[in-house]
């Protein structure tokens, strides 16, 4: 009978014939996928033959890249990069309104980046790449069977050249390739991988950018910031994060009239969204109990200074999409 601890040798015994002793490369996002490549890899060869490269876009949430560093040196990481890189995303984005542009700006400071850091760490050249392909992205990509979801969005993980020049050289594993979702997390879990981070949320890789409508300002990353920790950590208090297949709050180009005290004030609009859904092609607004918003709702009003109003998207994809952009 087939287990995770059988898969598990099977996959270290055929990485360690393909790789020998050359070095290797992950990138590290902090979802599911590369933190389980990260974990496998480390189990599976000395600490210093793993490099581990994660960038700052400045657009991540709340304590983000701090967990995600944490959560590496737990599973044995050493070579562990992160770049923080924050000053060039926010300045290459602003000014910048239209979402397919600030996502084109994101993949290609990405990349600049990217390349910069594997020359500044001295990667040798023969390193291999690896990536947490699962089964499912090889056949949408393969045979354009269509996640229209990345027709209508464009998604900057896919153009890089360091992915070109690895497969060109031979030199791309991808261990995670025979795995769906489900099994993806049970490997991780027999790995150690915190329940956390195997069960989180997704999150896009433009991160904070495309949930900021209008221009991204370092300002308004920080309030949504703010707002979002609110709400996600009121989802887990409540026991409805798992319920949720993905969460997150959304801020508005507008500014609204408030009070407080004598005084107007002019303060932002956060939409909080909420969806169910299997696989995120379509999706369902969470029919939430009319107390958990309206106090979520009030925290958020009462933490966050520049929020002056809250509003509960009710749209189901289709026809609208789960992220506003
Ligand atoms: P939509 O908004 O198209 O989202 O209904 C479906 C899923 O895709 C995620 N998404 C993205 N992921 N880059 C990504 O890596 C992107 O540009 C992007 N746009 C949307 C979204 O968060 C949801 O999980």
């Amino acid at each position: 009978t087939w287990t995770m601890a059988s898969y598990l040798e099977d996959v270290q015994g055929l990485l360690r014939t393909q790789v020998g002793d050359d070095p290797l490369l992950l990138l590290i996002s902090g979802g599911v996928d590369s933190t389980v490549v990260a974990a496998l890899l480390l189990k599976t060869f000395p600490p210093e033959q793993v490099h581990l490269l994660y960038i700052d876009t400045g657009l991540m949430r709340k304590n983000e890249t701090e967990e995600v560093e944490a959560n590496l040196r737990t599973l044995g990481a050493s070579n562990l990069y992160i770049v923080h890189a924050e000053e060039r995303f926010l300045s290459a984005l602003k000014g910048v309104v239209d979402p397919e542009k600030k996502r084109q700006i994101i993949g290609d400071v990405f990349i600049q980046v990217q390349e910069e850091e594997l020359r500044r760490r001295r990667i040798p050249d023969q390193a291999f790449l690896a990536q947490g392909t699962l089964y499912t992205d090889l056949i949408e990509s393969g045979k354009g069977v269509g996640n229209k979801a990345k027709v209508i969005k464009s998604h900057h993980n896919v153009r890089s050249p360091l992915i070109e020049r690895k497969r060109k050289e031979g030199r791309v594993i991808e261990p995670l390739s025979m795995l769906y979702k489900d099994e993806v997390r049970r490997l991780g879990a027999h790995l150690g991988v915190p329940r956390e981070v195997l069960e989180r949320h997704p999150f896009p890789g433009p991160g904070l950018a495309v949930r900021i409508l209008g221009e991204v300002t370092r300002e308004k990353c920080d309030i949504l910031r703010e707002a979002d920790a609110i709400f996600i950590d009121e989802l887990k208090r409540r026991h409805l994060y798992h319920e949720i297949w993905q969460a997150f709050c959304v801020l508005l180009p507008v500014r609204t009239v408030g009070v407080t005290g004598d005084d107007r004030n002019y303060g932002y609009v956060v939409a909080l969204r909420a969806v169910t859904s299997k696989d995120g092609m379509t999706a369902d607004a969470y029919p939430f109990p009319t107390a958990d918003l309206l106090e979520i709702a009030a925290l958020i009003t009462n933490r966050v200074k520049d929020v002056g109003r809250v509003v509960y998207d009710v749209s189901s994809k289709p026809p609208a999409t789960i992220e506003w952009e």
